[in-house]
């Protein structure tokens, strides 16, 4: 098979990262895709720089025996943390997810935006490089979501645990000012409805989904690697656990399956 027409490989900690995987396969249908949801090793955001590497590799050594052209790390803690080692051993492109601090920096009124994040984003040393070349203008409250990934997972999406966790962690960061909210792990997105309903509709929320479906594209381009092939596009989901909590997030769409099995 032609290598345009290998797949783009994703992984996360769990099954957050579909929410960067939608936005990649809708602005490029024509592009076959493999997803790995580490569910059973779910929350990275909790784990050790070593620890995260070696899931990483595991993860990676997996996509690339399915013959995966590129691969979205899609997972704000494992890219903080380990994308610099997974460049360069490997020779593929490897697209990362970094919180989309920029735009909120660049819109701000008040001077102040909020970061809601895992432990393991925020206390990386590639996010405090990022976010220190923005602290010199504009104040970054940071906030750790600690047990939020957890529910996701658990298949608690809508639950009282989680309405009283985003309470106790976003009214203190409102208290503070903040007219952006940037969602520095990719299982927030599908927290947004429930966030709004929190702060209302005068904080600007941002995720990082656009920019990394864009990146994805460049990158493809780049390299002359983009499916240009007309049929219908073929998505392969793995799990490692549970796999209804995936197809809950996931509406059925033609030649997408979701399989439970260990990797
Ligand atoms: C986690 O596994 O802790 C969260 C995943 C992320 O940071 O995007």
């Amino acid at each position: 098979m032609k290598i345009h027409k290998h797949p783009i490989g994703f992984f996360d900690s769990g099954v957050g990262g579909t929410s960067i995987w939608k936005e990649v396969i809708s602005l490029l249908p024509n592009e076959n895709s493999i997803y790995l949801s580490d569910s059973i090793n779910a929350p990275y955001g909790e784990k050790s720089k070593t620890q995260i590497i070696d899931l990483c590799l595991k993860n990676t050594e997996f996509l690339l025996n399915q013959n995966c052209k590129l691969i979205v790390v899609a997972c704000n803690t494992a890219t903080t943390n380990a994308i610099d080692f997974l460049r360069e051993k490997y020779p593929i492109p490897f697209i990362g997810i970094e919180p989309a601090i920029k735009p909120a920096a660049l819109t701000t009124k008040t001077n102040t935006i909020g970061i809601l994040a895992t432990k393991g984003t925020l206390n990386s040393s590639l996010f405090e490089k990022t976010s220190s070349s923005f602290r010199k203008n504009i104040y970054i409250e940071e906030i750790i979501g600690k047990g939020l990934v957890e529910l996701i997972e658990n298949g608690k999406l809508h639950s009282k645990e989680m309405t009283s966790l985003l309470n106790s962690y976003l009214n203190p960061l409102l208290k503070k000012n903040i007219d952006s909210l940037v969602l520095g792990c990719t299982h927030y997105p599908y927290l947004i409805p429930q966030i709004r309903e929190i702060v209302g509709d005068k904080i600007n929320i941002i995720d990082s989904g656009e920019a990394v479906a864009k990146q994805t594209k460049t990158i493809l381009t780049k390299f002359h690697l983009l499916n240009s092939n007309k049929n219908i596009a073929k998505h392969t989901l793995y799990i490692n656990k549970n796999k209804k909590v995936l197809e809950q997030l996931i509406s059925e769409r033609e030649n997408t399956s979701i399989i439970e099995k260990n990797f």
